[in-house]
Formats: C-alpha cells, sequence, structure tokens
C-alpha cells in the first residue's frame, strides 16, 4: 500500500532515489519520475501498463528550467507560457538530448508544462531535473482527481502518494503546438479555445483534437481513453431513459435532476450550470457511477463552449468502447 502524505521533503527524497511517485497538479493526479532518468521513467510505463509509443508530458516549475531541455522557444509558444504558466497548459517543443527519447517515444518533441498546484510547485523547485508525469491512472481508465482515487488503482504499485487535495480543474492539461507559426490544439483541456485565441490572436485556431484512434503523432489520444469500466451512453437524457428501462441505469446530468431514476443512480456536475464545476467533478462522476450495480451509464453533454467542450471531450472519449 502506498503511504498518502503531505510531506514534500520525502516526496523529494523517493524522487531524488530514482523511484515513481504520485504527485497532485491542478489538472489531475501525475505519476511522477525523473524525467532525465530513463530508468524512472520506464518504470513509469510499466507502472500505467502505457504502450511505449504513447509519450509523456514533462513538468516543472521555471520557464529558465525549460530553455534547458529544448532546443528554443520560439516567440508563440513563449507569449502562451507568460499568459498561462503557471496552469493547465502543455505546449509541444523542439528538445534536447538532455530528455532521454523515452520520454518522447522517439519524437523530436517534448511535451513540457508547469502546473500550478502550490504543493508540486515546491516540490519542482526543490528538484533539478523535470519530472516526467502521466495521468496516474491505469492505461485506458479515467484520471485521478483526488489522492485516494491513486490508492484505489495503483496504490500497490507505488511506495507514495503526495497528497494536494481535490483537483481544482479536474480534467487534464490543453495540449498546443506550432507548426509554422500556427498554434495546433492537440488536446481540449483547462486552457479554453476561447482563452487561446484571444492571446493568439489566431481566429482560426486549428484543432487536431483526435477523437479516434489515429496516429500517436496527433498526441496519442486513444478513443479508449478516460473510459469507465461500465458502458457510457451519451444523449438526451429524457429520451435515453425511456429507450434503456427498465434496464439498471445511472445517471450523470449537467444541471438537472430526473425524478425518473433513484437519487443515489444520479450525478448532478453542477446544479448550477456552472462550466468550472462541471469539470472538476467530471472524473469523479464517472469513477462513482461505474462503482455502482448498474449495466449503463446514461450521460448528457454540456453546453459547447469554454471549459464544456473539454468536457464533452472526456465524456465522447468515456463514450466509445
Ligand atoms: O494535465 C495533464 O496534462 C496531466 C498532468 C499530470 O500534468 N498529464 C496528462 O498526461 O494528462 P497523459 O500522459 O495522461 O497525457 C498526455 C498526452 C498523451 O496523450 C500524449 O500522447 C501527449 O500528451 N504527449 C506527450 N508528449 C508528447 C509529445 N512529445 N508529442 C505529442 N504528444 C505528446
Ligand atoms: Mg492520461
Amino acid at each position: 500500500m502506498a503511504a498518502i502524505s503531505k510531506n514534500v521533503d520525502q516526496a523529494i527524497q523517493f524522487l531524488q532515489n530514482g523511484e515513481v511517485i504520485a504527485i497532485p497538479t491542478e489538472t489531475v493526479y501525475g505519476l511522477a519520475g525523473n524525467a532525465f532518468d530513463a530508468a524512472a521513467v520506464s518504470q513509469i510505463f510499466t507502472i500505467k501498463n502505457r504502450p511505449s509509443f504513447n509519450p509523456l508530458i514533462t513538468h516543472t516549475d521555471d520557464l529558465q528550467k525549460v530553455a534547458h531541455y529544448v532546443q528554443n522557444i520560439p516567440k508563440s509558444a513563449r507569449k502562451l507560457a507568460e499568459t498561462f504558466w503557471p496552469g493547465p497548459l502543455t505546449l509541444l517543443l523542439n528538445k534536447t538530448k538532455a530528455i532521454p527519447d523515452i520520454v518522447t517515444a522517439g519524437s523530436d518533441q517534448v511535451a513540457v508544462r508547469i502546473p500550478r498546484h502550490p504543493v508540486t510547485l515546491q516540490l519542482l523547485g526543490s528538484l533539478d531535473f523535470p519530472l516526467a508525469a502521466p495521468s496516474a491512472n491505469p492505461f485506458g481508465y479515467v484520471s485521478p482527481t483526488r489522492a485516494e482515487h491513486v490508492e484505489e488503482q495503483l496504490g500497490n504499485k507505488i511506495p507514495f502518494i503526495l497528497d494536494g487535495g481535490p483537483c481544482e480543474i479536474g480534467i487534464e492539461s490543453t495540449i498546443v503546438g506550432f507548426e509554422n507559426e500556427k498554434t495546433v490544439v492537440y488536446r481540449l483541456g483547462g486552457i479554453s479555445l476561447e482563452e487561446l485565441v484571444e492571446v493568439t490572436g489566431q481566429e482560426d485556431l486549428v484543432v487536431k483534437n483526435q477523437n479516434k484512434d489515429h496516429s500517436p503523432q496527433a498526441p496519442g489520444m486513444l478513443s479508449s481513453h478516460y473510459a469507465p469500466g461500465k458502458k457510457v451512453i451519451i444523449g438526451d437524457l429524457d429520451d435515453l431513459i425511456i429507450r434503456y428501462h427498465p434496464e439498471k441505469i445511472a445517471l450523470i446530468s449537467f444541471k438537472d435532476y430526473y425524478p425518473q431514476i433513484p437519487q443515489q443512480r444520479q450525478f448532478i456536475l453542477s446544479s448550477s450550470g456552472n462550466l468550472q464545476e462541471a469539470a472538476q467533478r467530471l472524473f469523479v462522476a464517472l469513477r462513482e457511477m461505474d462503482k455502482l450495480s448498474v449495466n449503463f451509464i446514461l450521460a448528457e453533454l454540456v453546453p459547447d463552449y469554454g471549459l464544456g467542450r473539454a468536457i464533452n471531450d472526456r465524456l465522447l472519449r468515456a463514450s466509445v468502447k
């Protein structure tokens, strides 16, 4: 069993010894190891049961440190970094040899992020290497947003979980790359398209957020990602409730209560219709409904703007089987 602890010094010890531990971020918990140490990174892939072609994000606390392991930071990237870091944004940049190929699955580009969780910023500030960290869930399952989620699934495989409480954002970072000075979004996440458009001034922002099993080049976002064990069906909840009757079903709704269904089998993401709150609770909802003895989880999409786009993306991925 992993120790769940708030002790940052202990976390530093484990990481300096080449061990892999779970760390909190403002998006989701990460499964972290020394990104400069191929052996530590290899353990991450093993613990997560992650295919080796799916690269990892590196995390650090300071833009100056990033400069040591990327070739250059293009102007457009720097502007985004300065605006959104620390925060839920990941940038794809050309790597130097300091980053072992295993981290990037052989790609010349490395994914970089400065997260804004205070505990993890303190941790990263004490390390002289960045942390490679995918979300701390077994490959293909929903990302963890609480220390207990990590404990439930990976507790027997890692020695330590740094407890930073529930994640503030609740869904993963937005991944952005650059093609001929154009900003390309590879994964929708905690920074919205609207925010990116505002800062880049690029109204026609390219979104290559794949919802299918495409090449990992477009970054490894396999459709089975974020899926709970139960089958998730997306649609109009009133219709679905009628269609699936008398099956045992659970509901995930945006803001409304459905009196047709027992209360303990429904999860309202945000009764006030707040997208931030809905994002924060989405993965908790999927996990809790997955634990019930039901045959199907019925869910509805949320309004498709701001964080709503990333929420809908995760709901759709959860529903692909
Ligand atoms: O919010 C987050 O981004 C969280 C926290 C822990 O930082 N991390 C996270 O990592 O979601 P992960 O590994 O679950 O998802 C990272 C995604 C993967 O789909 C991967 O394919 C893509 O980023 N990625 C990583 N490095 C890449 C690279 N060099 N080129 C293209 N895609 C990359
Ligand atoms: Mg993940």
